[in-house]
């Protein structure tokens, strides 16, 4: 296939400080990030760029010859977020540079704090895409909508009725914890599927090929940023490209998923489940609760290399009753407080500032001697009972 038509589509995203807390970037630090792009594209670097934002995240949407994990297009996407995070600084801004975990650059954002979703294709005659930007939540709340899109006929009529996707997707599925992945066949292994990406903190779908061909047709940003630096630094705010229409599910069938709030891990303090709700451009900022987590689609032709829109997906009348139904969703959960099942389970509060808390009442702990005398020793019998039993 001839070079021309190989693009390469890179999202890289960081948290470089914002407006009156963890609510919204300055626009001082879209255009600083934007300027650097500029001079990219005058020297042909980048094809095309464009900057966005949701909520507390600066987004660069960038389009290139040099394939993902470019060592020149991370420099750049790291130039143009240091270059705002000194805006950041001078303007005061809230947690300005927070992303930047590290002084040095060696080649590759990843591990360095930003979150990174590319692609490499040859462009089709025509190649749209949507490119989804999340806030206050994590790169496993695409699990659900990129199962729907992809393995869930009920979802995409196209699974069933077009004979380009009616073999299916391939999912790459990326363990989070051991640095491993898989990849799974759906329809075919669409239970072992689920039984993985049921648990989004841990498996995270990182890619989706369709089968027919290998063609890429999804990619997420799967970095976590607590993993990376042991502590709590936010909760990896994630974004994905979906490759849409002629022989991938349609525009429709993509965005449709959405329509669902379903419950994502994060909003205040990175500590709490909340349905995402899908919000336009203007309303991509973090309110109540630092939330709730919301979600922003652009929907973009790239034309040699080119980024030809966007157009605001989420912008529309058709998803109003997801956003009253997301909101009422957070009444219900907000109104458990602190308590779990809205406060996120204790394995992933480890990652969170409440050990630190925990930590302090460790000594005011005395033992329970009732407990331990009577409880525990008749736990030991049925324990050993049952151990037994096992044995014969
Ligand atoms: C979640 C997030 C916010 C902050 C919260 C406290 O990802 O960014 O909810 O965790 O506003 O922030 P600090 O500790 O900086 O005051
Ligand atoms: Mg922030
Ligand atoms: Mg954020």
């Amino acid at each position: 296939m001839s070079d021309e038509r190989r693009v390469t589509i890179s999202v890289i995203k960081a948290d470089i400080g914002s407006i009156a807390g963890h609510h919204k970037v300055h626009p001082d630090t879209m255009a600083a990030a934007a300027r650097v792009l500029a001079e990219a594209k005058r020297k042909g670097t980048i094809i095309d760029y464009y900057v966005t934002h949701v909520g507390d995240d600066l987004q660069l949407i960038m389009t290139h010859r040099k394939g993902v994990d470019s060592s020149d297009i991370h420099g750049l996407a790291w130039e143009a977020f240091k270059k705002a995070a000194e805006v950041a600084k001078e303007l005061g801004l809230y947690a300005a540079g927070q992303d930047l975990l590290s002084d040095a650059f060696s080649g590759n954002v990843r591990g360095l704090g930003p979150g990174v979703a590319e692609m490499e294709i040859v462009e089709r005659r025509s190649e749209p895409i949507v490119v989804f930007m999340a806030d206050k939540t994590e790169p496993g709340a695409f699990n659900l909508p990129l199962f729907k899109i992809f393995a869930d006929p009920f979802n995409t009529a196209g699974l069933v009725i077009d004979p380009r996707m009616h073999d299916g997707f391939k999912f790459e599925v990326l363990d989070l914890y051991e640095g491993k992945y898989v990849v799974l066949n759906s329809p075919e292994e669409m239970y072992d599927l689920l039984a993985l990406i049921g648990t989004p903190s841990r498996y995270v779908i990182k890619r989706v090929y369709r089968k027919s061909d290998d063609e890429i047709a999804a990619v997420v940003s799967s970095e976590r940023l607590n993993l990376i630096a042991g502590r709590y630094v936010g909760k990896d705010d994630p974004v994905a490209i979906v490759r849409a229409q002629s022989g991938f599910p349609a525009l429709g069938e993509i965005l449709e998923p959405f329509s669902f709030p379903h419950l994502v891990a994060g909003w205040m303090r990175g500590s709490h489940w909340g349905p995402l709700m899908p919000v336009g451009l203007r309303d991509a900022k973090c309110t109540r609760f630092d939330g709730p987590p919301r979600i922003i689609g652009l929907g973009f032709n790239i034309t040699k290399g080119r980024l030809i829109g966007p157009v605001d997906l989420f912008d529309d009348p058709a998803f109003d009753e997801t956003r009253r139904l997301a909101q009422q969703i957070a009444d219900y959960m907000r109104r458990h407080g602190p308590f779990m099942p809205h406060r996120l389970g204790p394995e992933e509060m480890e990652y969170t500032t409440l050990p630190q808390v925990l930590e302090k009442l460790k000594n005011r702990f005395t033992d329970a001697e009732y407990y331990t005398k009577y409880v525990h020793v008749k736990l030991r019998g049925v324990v050993k009972e049952a151990e037994s039993e096992a044995h014969d």
